[in-house]
């Protein structure tokens, strides 16, 4: 572990105190820009080479060397180093897939919960909290427990499904308030007057999840980069929403190039629903615009109208491209991949597809480059999608002549 004594502004580099980790930076909102706040480090980077890291724990926590708290104290399920899988039948060129639906709650956000957690349970944190309707909250929840701790999440009257069912599984105190506004009112107060430790975004305008747990992030820029030999792709796509894993993911990768174990920083490409930071990237500030969606998403884990500056400093400082994903088109690949690769994804994780389709359309993408895609969750996170997509299961009588004539009626499938 390298001493991780403070945090500082992504924008202005004003420090502040590791017990700061709640707010964004004051200096930066009296300017109107919403800025979060990063780990820093005092300590000089250790004098460790890639054949030196430790070849355990089984989990991202391998690389506690480059993270804020040492392993034997992080609270882990195991999560990270999930697989690259190649995609060679999606007509995409060089791609892969870094699996994150192999992750305990499965998907990413546990990577998050795991060192914001770690972090809680260290400076002493008695309550976690977080506002979600999915991934963040199932993660949180699953960590909160195997830390010993009590967790609320707050939720919204339509909040239902599979990632709600794991966030009481996990014996979380859920809660629905009737607006997305009303779970940041009641987390306000609730950090400010008895001090719970927030893992999620909790209050306007966004500055994005807890730093202390975007911390975890860079642990995915660290298993591609040793699972290319160290040498980085050329691109790393990621379905974006409050750009936690976009900055998270290019501090990674920025810190391999200071250790000098890469030579390149990955240009990044930010998969959007709402178009927020598509467009401050084509309009400059450093406030990303609030754009509405004007039905709601099949992916719906990234539908939020508003992105972040760590987003767009992230896209910005790789030389990144942003693209504002259609909804049909997400839903198109969608149905695509599972019978091409055997691959069942939720729907938010396929929006990088449509995007990378037309980044090598365009020629953004050149032929040769090699593009990473997170693949942030499982499918089975959001099963009624592809059901409302998928046709009835056919009926047939129980012998095989009948079999093999629905077969063919129905899906063409000739035995013969
Ligand atoms: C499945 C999935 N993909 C992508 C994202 C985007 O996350 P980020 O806030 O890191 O941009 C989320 C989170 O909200 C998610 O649940
Ligand atoms: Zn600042």
């Amino acid at each position: 572990m390298r001493e991780s004594t403070h945090l500082t502004c992504i924008r202005c580099g004003k420090r502040f105190a590791l017990a700061d980790h709640v707010r964004g930076c004051d200096a930066c909102a009296a300017q109107g820009v919403a800025a979060n706040l990063t780990v820093g480090y005092d300590a000089p980077w250790p004098a460790l080479r890639p054949e030196g890291l430790p070849r355990g724990p089984h989990s991202m926590w391998r690389y506690a060397d480059l993270l804020h708290a040492p392993a034997d104290a992080a609270v882990s399920l195991g999560e990270g180093l999930t697989p690259l899988l190649d995609m060679p039948r999606l007509g995409l060129g060089p791609l892969w897939f870094k699996d994150e639906s192999r992750n305990p709650t499965w998907s990413f956000k546990d990577r998050l919960a795991s060192a914001a957690v770690t972090m809680a349970r260290r400076m002493g944190a008695r309550v976690i909290a977080c506002s979600s309707s999915g991934n963040a909250g199932a993660a949180t929840a699953a960590y909160a427990a195997r830390a010993g701790l009590p967790c609320v999440v707050l939720t919204t009257e339509n909040a239902g499904g599979a990632m709600v069912t794991q966030m009481q599984a996990y014996g979380a105190l859920l809660l629905k308030v009737p607006t997305s506004a009303d779970r940041w009112t009641v987390l306000v107060e609730a950090v400010a007057r008895h001090g719970w430790f927030p893992t999620t975004a909790y209050f306007g305008p966004v500055i994005g999840s807890s730093p202390l747990g975007i911390e975890g992030y860079k642990t995915i820029a660290y298993e591609i980069a040793e699972a290319m030999d160290w040498d980085v792709p050329e691109w790393c796509a990621v379905p974006a929403c409050y750009g936690d894993s976009l900055y998270g993911i290019w501090k990674g990768f920025d810190d391999l190039r200071a250790l000098g174990w890469t030579r390149r920083m990955p240009r990044l490409l930010a998969a959007e629903v709402s178009g927020s930071i598509t467009g401050a990237m084509a309009e400059g500030g450093d406030v990303p615009p609030v754009r509405p969606l004007a039905a709601p998403s099949s992916a719906a884990s990234i539908a939020a109208a508003q992105g972040t500056l760590q987003g767009l400093m992230a896209l910005r400082a790789s030389r990144g491209v942003s693209v504002h994903v259609p909804d049909e088109d997400i839903l198109r690949w969608h149905a695509r991949l599972g019978p091409a690769e055997g691959v069942y994804a939720e729907p938010a994780s396929v929006a990088t597809l449509p995007a990378i389709e037309r980044l090598r359309a365009d020629g953004t993408i050149a032929p040769h480059d090699r593009v990473v895609s997170l693949l942030t969750a499982s499918g089975l996170k959001d099963n009624p999608v592809a059901e409302r997509h998928l046709p009835p299961v056919p009926r047939t009588a129980p012998r095989l002549d009948a079999a093999l004539a629905t077969l063919k009626e129905h899906y063409g499938f000739d035995v013969a």
